[in-house]
């Protein structure tokens, strides 16, 4: 399940880079100890927002305080745990740089259904980590769920296309989905039917 890739980072400044390792990505389940480095990696986005207003996460209007990550991560872990999500993240040699999960509804009907969500840090994208860390967490997340769905900015060009490429299909758009700072964001919802016996793939 485990998989290693060598990608060469891109710094900040766009240029070719090493990232004072190896330069190998490792894909592994989600750990404890990996709260401070996704707390940085989520206020980091949080700063992308104000060169990239584009950027297609449904982050906070104000930066959470540790407290609220501690919340946010405590109630992560406990559903990885109880396999209520799957989660991986794609790390560097102590650094993680991704993270994808998929999590369970919260009401019983709905819980075959899981909700994707991906994030890789700016200077790893466009690495072939996005798709890595998709394709494991879908192919772990196809032993608990029956339909993995997902929301797109319908801008976000990039993930619309690494969401079809792994399957899955437009469910439509809803219009001015998301508002950020006066501005609003067409959204499409994608869906991916898992393989269970019985289950239409088409
Ligand atoms: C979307 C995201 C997860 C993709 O991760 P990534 O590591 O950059 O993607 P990969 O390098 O694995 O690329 C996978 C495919 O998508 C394409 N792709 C990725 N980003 C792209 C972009 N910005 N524009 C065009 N194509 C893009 C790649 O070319 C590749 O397709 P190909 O194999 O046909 O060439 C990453 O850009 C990201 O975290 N963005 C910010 C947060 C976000 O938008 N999350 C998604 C919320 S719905």
């Amino acid at each position: 399940m485990h998989e290693s890739t060598a990608v060469t980072p891109i710094s900040a400044d766009g240029h070719s880079g090493h990232d004072g390792n190896d330069g190998a990505v490792r894909i592994r389940p989600l750990q404890w100890a990996d709260f401070d480095d996704l707390v940085k990696n989520y206020y980091s986005f949080h700063d992308e927002l104000e060169s990239y207003p584009d950027i297609g996460l449904t982050i906070d209007e104000q930066k959470p305080s540790m407290e609220e990550e501690a919340i946010w991560f405590g109630a992560l872990y406990a559903d990885f745990l109880t396999k209520k999500a799957v989660v991986f993240v794609a790390e560097t040699v102590g650094r993680v740089v991704g993270i994808c999960e998929v999590r369970r509804g919260a009401r019983r009907p709905v819980s075959h259904v899981g909700t994707l969500g991906i994030a890789v840090l700016k200077d790893y994208r466009r690495m072939g980590i996005g798709e890595k860390l998709m394709t494991h967490t879908i192919s772990a997340a196809r032993e608990l769920f029956e339909v993995i769905v997902l929301d797109v900015f319908s801008v976000n060009a990039g993930a619309s296309h690494l969401y079809s490429k792994l399957g899955f299909r437009s469910m439509g758009v809803l219009p001015m989905a998301v508002k950020r700072r006066g501005r609003y964001f067409d959204e499409e919802r994608m869906y991916l039917l898992c393989r269970k016996p019985g289950y239409p793939d088409k």
